[in-house]
C-alpha cells in the first residue's frame, strides 16, 4: 500500500526514523514547516499526516519562555493541525507521553488513565492529546522512555561510560525503553493495517526496569563493570535541583490495546544490546 505521508518533525529521533521507514514520504524540516505555525501546503496531495514534532525539553518546560514554547509546539501546533486534518480528511498521528500521567499508580498505566501530568511539558502534552481528538481519523500514541538518533538517556550512559565516569542515577523511576524503530514500524502497521482510530500506549516489549537498571545493562554491554553505576532515589537526586521538572515513578504503560491491533514490540532489553552493540 502506498502511503501519501507528510512526516512533521523529521530530524527527530522518532521522525528520523519514519523518514527511514517511509521512504516516500514529505519531510520538510523545522525551517520549512513549524508546527506552532503551520504553513499553507498542498494538503490534498497528502493521506496522513505524522506529527513527531516536539518541544521535548522537560526541564526548560519549567522556565516561563520554555512553558510558552511547549505550549506552542506541544499543544497549540498540534491543535491547528488536527483541524487541518479534520478539514481536508487526512489521518493524524500524534505522538504523546507518558508525562500526561502522575505515575502514581502502581499499576501499568491503560489509555483511558486520568490525565494529571506533574510537569509543564506534561501539561503541554497533555493539552495536545485533547486537541488531537477533535481529528475524527487520529491515532495518539504514547511511547516512554524513546531512544533513536539524537539526544537521549542510552547516548548519555555510553558516553559516560567511554569518560569512566561512576554516574548516579535514580531506581525508582521505572518504565521500558521504546526504540525509534520499533515506534515507527507500528505507527505504519497502525496505519496502513487501518487499525481502529484512538489512542494506543506504545512501549518496547519485556520487564519494566529503573534508569538504575537501564544504566548498568549500558555499561555492561559496552564493556564497562555495571557498578560503577550508583543508584540513588529521585527525592535525593532532585534535592539540591529545584527548578527541575517533576517526574512519573511509574512510567510502566499497559499496552494490551496495541497487541490486539496487531502492535507488540520486541523486548527493549533485546534492542537495547542490538543499539550498543551497532
Ligand atoms: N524522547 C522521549 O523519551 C519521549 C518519551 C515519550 C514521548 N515522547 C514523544 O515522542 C515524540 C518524539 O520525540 P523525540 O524523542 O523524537 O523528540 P526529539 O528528538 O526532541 O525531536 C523533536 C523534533 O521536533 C522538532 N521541533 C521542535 N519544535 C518544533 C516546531 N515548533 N516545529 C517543527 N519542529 C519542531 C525538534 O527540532 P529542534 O531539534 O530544532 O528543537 C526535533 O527535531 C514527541 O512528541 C515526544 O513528546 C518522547
Amino acid at each position: 500500500m502506498t502511503v501519501r505521508a507528510l512526516i512533521l518533525g523529521a530530524g527527530g529521533q522518532v521522525g528520523r526514523a519514519l523518514v527511514a521507514a517511509l521512504p516516500g514520504a514529505s519531510a520538510p524540516g523545522r525551517a520549512e514547516f513549524d508546527i506552532s505555525a503551520p504553513a499553507e501546503l498542498d494538503w490534498a496531495s497528502y493521506d496522513i499526516m505524522i506529527n513527531a514534532a516536539a518541544f521535548t525539553d522537560v526541564n526548560g518546560a519549567q522556565t516561563p519562555d520554555g512553558r510558552r514554547a511547549a505550549w506552542r509546539a506541544n499543544a497549540s501546533g498540534p491543535a491547528a493541525l488536527a483541524h487541518i486534518a479534520r478539514d481536508h480528511g487526512l489521518t493524524m498521528v500524534h505522538l504523546s507521553s507518558e508525562y500526561v500521567f502522575d505515575g502514581a499508580s502502581p499499576a501499568p498505566y491503560a489509555e483511558d488513565a486520568p490525565i494529571a501530568p506533574l510537569s509543564a511539558y506534561g501539561a503541554s502534552k497533555a493539552g495536545g492529546d485533547l486537541a488531537v481528538r477533535v481529528a475524527p481519523r487520529h491515532y495518539i500514541l504514547r511511547p516512554t522512555w524513546v531512544v533513536g538518533e539524537g539526544r537521549n538517556f542510552v547516548r548519555t550512559m555510553l558516553a559516560l561510560a567511554a569518560e569512566g565516569v561512576e554516574p548516579t542515577v535514580v531506581a525508582d523511576q521505572i518504565g521500558r525503553l521504546t526504540f525509534a524503530t520499533d515506534l515507527a514500524e507500528a505507527i505504519v502497521h497502525l496505519v496502513t493495517g487501518q487499525a481502529p482510530f484512538g489512542t494506543y500506549h506504545v512501549t518496547g516489549g519485556g520487564e519494566p526496569a529503573s534508569w538504575a537498571d537501564v544504566a548498568r545493562l549500558v555499561y555492561d554491554l559496552s564493556g564497562h563493570p555495571e557498578l560503577a553505576v550508583g543508584r540513588t532515589t529521585t527525592a535525593d537526586y532532585f534535592a539540591d535541583k529545584p527548578l527541575a521538572a517533576h517526574r512519573p515513578l511509574n512510567s510502566v504503560l499497559d499496552l494490551t490495546r496495541a497487541a490486539e491491533a496487531g502492535v507488540a514490540l520486541p523486548d527493549w532489553r533485546e534492542q537495547l544490546a542490538a543499539f550498543v552493540r551497532a
